[in-house]
């Protein structure tokens, strides 16, 4: 051999459990939102006042390799929404839209059943199923939010660039203009009252 300089071959810094998208490596972060961290998200405040607030409703993991805001990198993250109902309202994330309008995203299922409801600026609603394997592109200016219509835990993957960010505020203030219900036992989506 001519040329007997050789590299290291390291190992993966991340790993992902694709039964259910659990991300394991350093510093990864973890972030638990509770009913009491969700005030005004649901439609029935005296039903969700009668919860516990301590109740996990989806814990969020994320590999942030670049810092926030910085234009070339890339986000990596996996949701996990347990199952549960506050009324006949599944549990749901948050729900936003990018900080930044023109930023896409890519979400996709894992574990679970669930919906991905879209929103754009004039507040027109539309929504996705999302189960293992469905994949769903979310353009920039599009509000979305995902639900857990299932028994066992919703988990998916989500994809979005570091300069993307998460602006709540609008729907803090505005909320979705539809809502996902359990109507006769199948997810209906309903006019918001919010
Ligand atoms: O960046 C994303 O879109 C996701 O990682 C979400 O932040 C995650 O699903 C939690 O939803 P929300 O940010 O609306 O609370």
């Amino acid at each position: 051999m001519k040329n007997n300089k050789h590299l290291s071959i390291i190992n993966a810094p991340f790993n992902v459990d694709y039964s259910n998208g659990d991300i394991k490596g350093k510093n990864v972060l973890n972030i638990s939102n509770k009913l009491k961290d969700l005030p005004n998200v649901f439609e029935n405040e005296a039903a969700f006042l009668k919860l516990n607030g301590e109740t996990i409703v989806y814990d969020v993991q994320a590999v942030l390799p670049v810092k926030e805001g910085v234009e070339d990198g890339l986000f990596y993250g996996k949701t996990t929404i347990h199952p549960g109902k506050v009324g006949a309202e599944y549990f749901m994330t948050k729900g936003h839209f990018q900080q930044k309008k023109t930023k896409a995203e890519f979400y996709w299922g894992i574990q679970g059943e669930g919906i991905l409801i879209l929103m754009d600026k004039d507040r027109n609603t539309w929504a996705e199923k999302m189960f293992p394997g469905s994949l769903h592109y979310i353009n920039g200016g599009i509000a979305h939010r995902t639900v857990n219509t299932g028994t066992i835990p919703l988990s998916f993957g989500a994809c979005w660039p570091s300069d993307a960010g998460h602006n709540y505020q609008d729907i803090i203030d505005n909320g979705f203009s539809f809502c996902l219900m359990e109507i006769h036992g199948k997810p209906q989506l309903i006019a918001s009252n919010k």
